[in-house]
């Protein structure tokens, strides 16, 4: 079996927890590779949803093994309180593997964000982006550091008079090393048998045959490099992030999959040029429960933007496209698709890019018939109306991408196989599990 990246190839929520989920009986691994508890991985099965934030959502797939790799940042309390979560409804941990090389969240790091980027930015508080900041500035602590309190002191007294410093200057409590320490001492102990040089052993593994799923967090416009910087989140989120993310070198890995809902949202500031709102942003919010699996924020609704998406094509290498969430536009009367922008007179049919631009783009728009009729469930290509049909072929056109899996719900079965696609030519079992 190929071992497949699974990347967002919008802002985030479109839907890799299910797709993960969907996909992870085809693989031997589910490896997370980026971000931290600002993610929510939201999976239903049958009547229950679990929302994992940093978990891969391999995990509900019994006797995989399941990684949380150095390209992650890891909040010690959280995790244990998601293992607890997941213990608590009888799902087994016992094979999750938490890179030693990993950063973690502190708690000075959750205060900085809320003191410098919630409002600014508008993270999730979660001290993601500090975090991240540290570990580029050789300030950080890893998950290997924690293991040793006499070298976790250490570490701390290295760095805390700096975040005391910004702290201080923000207004804010400053923190004490012992305090820190205490704080994080029950986690710690709670992790430390699952804690593991996982690049080794995802090495090991492979050399004996087992397949990876690369498991992405948040999306491409997010991405720091390639997304809408400022209003990013602070790690490599795209598909290029894999490799570093876990250690497992680029030339392993055989494919990428995106993920895209059949319109587009996005959750705290920045450009969103598609977006729409009124009583056609509250229908979409209302229809496709809009609202953050971490934060709990309404997230800002819009239409497709096919130069956006071809930019997520571009830079992650995408063979090929999941679509989310179609049935929320069942109602709709007419379907709009973002196709270019218009910039200071001019029409441009890429993603342009440079945030001075980015800030100032009106949408192009074309539009056609909606399907007004329902979607929700199914489970054939049959089944879908032709008008269903002719957007997805539509947009297909227009992003020079296949869309192989379209999904009609939250739950494992509401999923349609487009055939013949790269997804079913990777995993032929897939057939069997969508089979209706
Ligand atoms: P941070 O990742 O908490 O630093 O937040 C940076 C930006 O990314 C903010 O706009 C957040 O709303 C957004 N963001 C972070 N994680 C997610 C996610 O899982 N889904 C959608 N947006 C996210």
């Amino acid at each position: 079996m190929p071992n497949i990246v699974i990347v967002g190839a919008q802002w985030g929520d479109e839907g890799k927890g299910k797709v993960v989920d969907l996909v992870a009986p085809c693989v031997d691994v589910v490896a997370r590779y980026s971000g931290g508890p600002n993610a929510g991985h939201t999976i239903v099965v049958a009547d229950r949803r679990f929302v994992l934030q940093l978990v891969p959502s391999g995990v509900l797939r019994p006797g995989k093994k399941n990684v949380i790799g150095c390209g992650t940042v890891v909040d010690p309390i959280g995790l244990v309180s998601e293992l607890d979560g997941l213990a608590a409804a009888g799902i087994s941990v016992e094979q999750l593997y938490v890179s030693h090389a990993a950063h973690v969240i502190l708690p000075y790091h959750r205060a900085l964000d809320q003191a410098m980027d919630q409002e600014r930015i508008g993270t999730t508080g979660k001290g993601v982006g500090p975090a991240y900041a540290d570990k580029a500035a050789r300030l950080g602590i890893r998950v290997g550091d924690l293991l040793d309190e006499d070298h976790f002191r250490e570490k701390l007294e290295a760095c805390l008079p700096v975040k005391n410093h910004l702290l201080r200057a923000c207004g804010r409590d400053t923190f004490e090393v012992e305090e820190v320490v205490k704080a994080v001492r029950g986690a710690v102990e709670r992790l430390r048998p699952h804690v593991a040089d996982t690049a080794l052993l995802l090495h090991r593994w492979m050399r004996d045959g087992a397949s990876v799923l690369f498991e992405g967090a948040q999306g491409t416009m997010l991405d720091v490099d390639h997304g809408t910087y400022p209003y990013i989140t602070a790690s490599s989120a795209s598909a290029g992030g894999a490799a570093p993310g876990t250690g497992v070198p680029p030339t392993r890995i055989n494919g990428v999959l995106g993920i895209t809902k059949a319109y587009a949202t996005r959750v705290g500031g920045g450009p969103f040029p598609t977006e729409v709102t009124g009583d056609l942003g509250e229908l979409i919010r209302a229809r496709g429960k809009e609202y953050g699996s971490v934060t709990g924020r309404p997230r800002r609704c819009g239409w497709f933007d096919a130069p956006l998406l071809r930019h997520a094509v571009r830079v992650n290498g995408l063979d090929t496209l999941a679509m989310t969430k179609l049935d929320v536009l069942d109602p709709c009367h007419a379907v709009l698709v973002g196709v270019g922008y218009r910039y200071k007179g001019t029409t441009l049919h890429e993603w342009p890019g440079e945030e001075r631009v980015v800030a100032k783009l009106e949408p192009v728009f074309e539009e056609r018939p909606g399907w007004l009729s329902e979607t929700a469930g199914l489970r054939t290509w049959g089944a879908l109306p032709a008008r269903a049909h002719d957007y997805i072929r539509w947009l297909e056109d227009l992003i020079e991408c296949e869309i192989s899996l379209v999904s009609t719900g939250p739950g494992r079965d509401e999923t349609i196989l487009v055939e013949p696609s790269c997804l079913t030519r990777w995993f032929p079992d897939l057939r069997q599990l969508c089979l209706p």
